[in-house]
This record gives C-alpha cells, structure tokens and sequence, in this order.
C-alpha cells in the first residue's frame, strides 16, 4: 500500500528531480527549527507551538526549556486546553490525571489510579531542546534518529561568537516553501522598488539580474549546513522597467557606489540568510517554520557583531528604531504580503506544475534539487497520527 503524504500520490512519481521537496509539503523531519525566542518562554509558564504539525508545549524548568508532545497518550486530550502543573517539573492532564515529567515524559503519578502500571513505564513524547543567540530551537523527528549538531542546522555564521541577535516573529498564511524561494528569488527585486527602506540608507537596488549561471555556489559537505549561495555577481542589472521602449519604472538607483554589498543564500531545512541587509555589517537570517500545509512562523532576525553588553544594548536600540520599521515592516513585509498572495495558487499540488518559471528562476530549481538531494525525511500524515 502506498504511503500516506500531504501531496496527491499520482503527482508524486512526476516530480523526480526534486520529489522530496515538492513531497514536503509540512517540511522535512529530522531538524532543528527555532520555535520560539527565549524570552518567550519565562521560567514556570508553558507556551504552545505547532512545528511540522505537531502541537506541543514548552516550559523552562529551572532554567532549561523542555519540549512535549500537546497530546496525552492515555485519551488524547490535548494538555494546553487546560494546563495543570502542580510542580515545577511536571504536567497532569486535566481530563483522568496522568501526570508526565517534563524532562523525560515519563507518567510518574495517576491520581485516580496510583498503582497503574502506566507509573514509571509509559511516556509521552518528549523534543531534544537547545537554545543559541536567544532562539529556543526544537528537534523534530524520528526517536531513533541520530541527533545531528544545530551547527549542521543553521547558516553559517549563524552561532558565531560575539554577535548580538534582535528580531521577531509572525504567522504568514502561506506554505512555508514559498518563504525561502522568496529569499533567493532573481527577479523579485521589482517588488521592493519603493520600500523606505532603500532611501533611508540610500543604497541602490536594481529591478533584478541577468541571471548568470556561475554566480551560485551549492554547499553540500557532509559535516556542516546545505545550502545554495546567489553571490550576485552578474555584472548585468536591470534599473529601468520598459514598456514598448519606454521607462514605466525605475530601480531606485544612488549611483554604482551606492550598491547594496549583500548576497543571499538558503539553508536546510527553511532558512534565508542575507548578508548586508538591511545594511553594512548586519546579516538577516530569516525563518519558515512550517506550522501545517498553509502556514508558517516567520522569523525575521538580524545579526549583528557586537563585543560588549554595550555594544548590544546599542543595537537594540537601532532594531527598534530603525531595522524594525524600515527592515522588517518596510521591506520583509513585502514579501510576506507576496507569500500570503501566492498561497490559494500553490495550495493546489498541480501549481507546481503550472508555474511559469523563467531561465532567470533557476535558483530556485537549484534549492528544490538541493533539499531533495539532503533531505533527512518528509513529513506525512502518518507522523501526526
Ligand atoms: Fe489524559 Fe486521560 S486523557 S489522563
Ligand atoms: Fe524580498
């Protein structure tokens, strides 16, 4: 019998050269991916988040975050309708009064029946946890899986020492695919033409590039992140949007000193990162975390090298003052509103079929082969059961 999966199974068998990605549709298993910032989860409180369809629930227990499935294994009621923690290091479900250890999942009380066997045999599943740079990131995948470093897991750079990260999140109603194929998408630059963000730091940014097939650079070691760099070297940009000979419209342009030094690349399993943006010495690492098949948590984080608690404490000014508003809600947000826009087409498995892409799209091709080629697993139905 064939395998449940997220996409329509006759569609599947077309899809050779990158049938893993168009297959992951709720997103590839066996990563880490950030479920939330650390200050989010505060000492004795229990947040909720859905990674790849699995609902579960987070709580810093004396220090460190611990991770369960949102699912008691007795009936299944979830335990985040009604949280019940009568001590630090345990949750009871509010329905028959399983009680489960958050470090190790295992049922160490029944309240109304103390001599069960289920004490100190059964177990609800439990995430590996790992914070960095202020992220709380979450493993999710098979139990048996070998746990890979979150080095291997991020962008390089990424846990560099001696950076300072500021940032936030939101849900984009979209498929997360559509997040990184945004970042590292050619001729996508016309959508940011008027962003206040490219006169606030008068750099110019052209309409797009000629694409320029030895510009990319696959990453693919066995020992560290995947990835597909766009080093933006084609000599080529396009500042005028013509019509019949006729300039409609301009690139914002300060003149050929004025370029925007950055160049874009895409991580497994759903990062962007951006080096040189929103400007000079920041780097943009940008999430997708895929919720369910329609949406996804974006985070939107900036990087920036700072060697002193003074130094960070300055660049949190300048996120909230100046990154936030012109980098985030002035140009990221572009895209989000692209990706929400896209999404009633690409929520039909055919779409990737009947998108019309152009030689200039080949980057994507590029990162759809790439993951397809690394993926540690897919996401089914059959893994939320
Ligand atoms: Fe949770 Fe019964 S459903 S204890
Ligand atoms: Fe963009």
């Amino acid at each position: 019998m064939m395998a449940k999966s997220f996409v329509d199974p006759d569609l599947l068998a077309n899809k050779k050269h990158w049938r893993e990605y168009f297959e992951a549709k709720v997103g590839f298993r066996n990563y880490w991916y950030p479920a939330c910032f650390a200050h989010e989860v505060l000492e004795g409180e229990v947040l909720t988040r859905t990674i790849l369809g699995e609902g579960m629930l987070l709580r810093r227990v004396r220090g460190q975050v611990r991770a369960i499935r949102d699912r008691c294994i007795h009936r299944g009621v979830k335990f985040s309708d009604k949280v019940e923690c009568y001590t630090p290091d345990t949750i009871s479900c509010w329905y028959h009064g399983f009680t489960f250890r958050w470090d190790d999942g295992v049922v160490c009380s029944i309240f109304g029946a103390p001599e069960s066997s289920a004490v100190g045999t059964r177990r609800v599943k439990t995430y590996p946890v790992q914070e960095a740079k202020g992220m709380v990131f979450v493993f999710v995948g098979d139990a048996n899986f070998e746990i890979p470093p979150l080095a291997h897991d991020v962008p390089p750079g990424f846990l560099d020492d001696n950076t300072a990260l500021e940032g936030e999140s939101i849900i984009v109603r979209a498929n997360w695919r559509l997040g990184p194929e945004g970042g590292i998408d050619e001729i996508h630059r016309y959508l940011h033409r008027d962003s206040p963000l490219l006169v606030n730091t008068s750099k110019s940014m052209p309409l797009g590039h000629a694409a320029a097939r030895d510009q990319f650079e696959l990453v693919e070691r066995a020992d560290g992140p995947k990835g597909v760099i766009d080093h933006f070297k084609a000599e080529k940009m396009f500042f005028d949007g013509q019509i019949d000979g006729k300039t409609v419209v301009k690139g914002p342009n300060f003149g050929p000193g004025a370029r925007r030094p950055v160049y874009s690349s895409a991580w497994l399993p759903s990062c962007v990162k951006v080096v040189g943006f929103p400007d000079e010495g920041i780097t943009l690492f940008e999430w997708y975390v895929p919720i369910d098949e329609v949406s996804h948590r974006c985070f939107m984080t900036l990087s920036k090298p700072c060697n002193s608690a003074g130094d960070a404490a300055e660049f949190k000014e300048e996120f909230k003052l100046r990154w936030k508003p012109l980098g985030l809600d002035g140009f990221l947000m572009q895209d989000v509103r692209a990706r929400e826009s896209q999404q009633q087409f690409y929520s039909h498995d055919r779409a990737w079929f009947e998108e019309g892409l152009v030689e200039d799209d080949f980057m994507l091709m590029q990162w759809r082969k790439l993951c397809s080629r690394h993926s540690r697993g897919v996401q089914t139905p059959d893994h939320l059961v």
